[in-house]
């Protein structure tokens, strides 16, 4: 079954590596029939939290956030590639999440594919995505995929390199599979 899928990354650095990884993510899913777009939290471009969407009187709000509560809303599955800052979540994302509420996420599944440039492959803000998805009625996958060393296991044209992509390529499959598994179901039960 062909599922409507987003993809989320939210890093604002001008060298932002991460980026790689959330290509890699698009390319996977597209190439198994998935109709798959990537939400760049700089390109949308919303402020920092003032007013949330559920803020604004019908019809009034900015024009970019329309676009994307519309997007969310049509959505089969989400994807949260997570980058590690500090331990954390990094507040691009957060900020972009923060604007819409349950009416735009819940009852979905996500699945979360987080890296860093170390070791620990950004399991801290992995695991800190969580609270926060489910608190929007979200239903986190439980397989993930996790990529330490970015750089060295991606390169800029997002291209699986070294031991690194061969760990990611190996991985992948299974999340996905499992995704789309609950992508499928929610979308049969929404009668679609
Ligand atoms: C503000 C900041 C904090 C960071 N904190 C962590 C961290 O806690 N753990 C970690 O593994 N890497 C950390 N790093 C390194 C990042 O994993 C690495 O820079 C990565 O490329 C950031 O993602 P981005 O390039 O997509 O912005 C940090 C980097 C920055 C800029």
């Amino acid at each position: 079954m062909s599922l409507s899928i987003l993809v989320f990354y939210g890093s604002y650095r001008e060298a932002r590596a991460g980026i790689r990884l959330a290509d890699y993510t698009v390319s996977q899913l597209a190439g198994r029939g998935h109709a798959v777009e990537l939400i760049d939290a700089k390109e949308v471009g919303l402020p920092m939290l003032d007013k949330r969407y559920m803020d604004y009187a019908p019809g009034t709000a900015p024009a970019n956030m329309v676009a994307l509560a519309e997007r969310l809303v049509a959505a089969d599955a989400f994807v949260f590639v997570a980058g590690e800052y500090n331990w954390g979540i990094q507040p691009g994302l957060k900020n972009l999440v923060d604007h819409y509420g349950n009416a735009e996420w819940a009852r979905r599944p996500a699945g979360i594919v987080s890296y860093s440039a170390g070791r620990m492959a950004g399991a801290r803000s992995n695991s800190a995505w969580h609270p926060t998805l489910t608190s929007l009625g979200i239903t986190i996958v439980h397989s993930t995929v996790a990529v330490g060393g970015i750089t060295s296991s991606l390169d800029e044209s997002a291209t699986p390199i070294g031991e690194g992509g061969a760990a990611l390529d190996r991985a992948f499959p299974a999340f996905m599979e499992e995704l789309e598994w609950w992508g499928a179901a929610v979308k049969a039960a929404k009668g679609q």
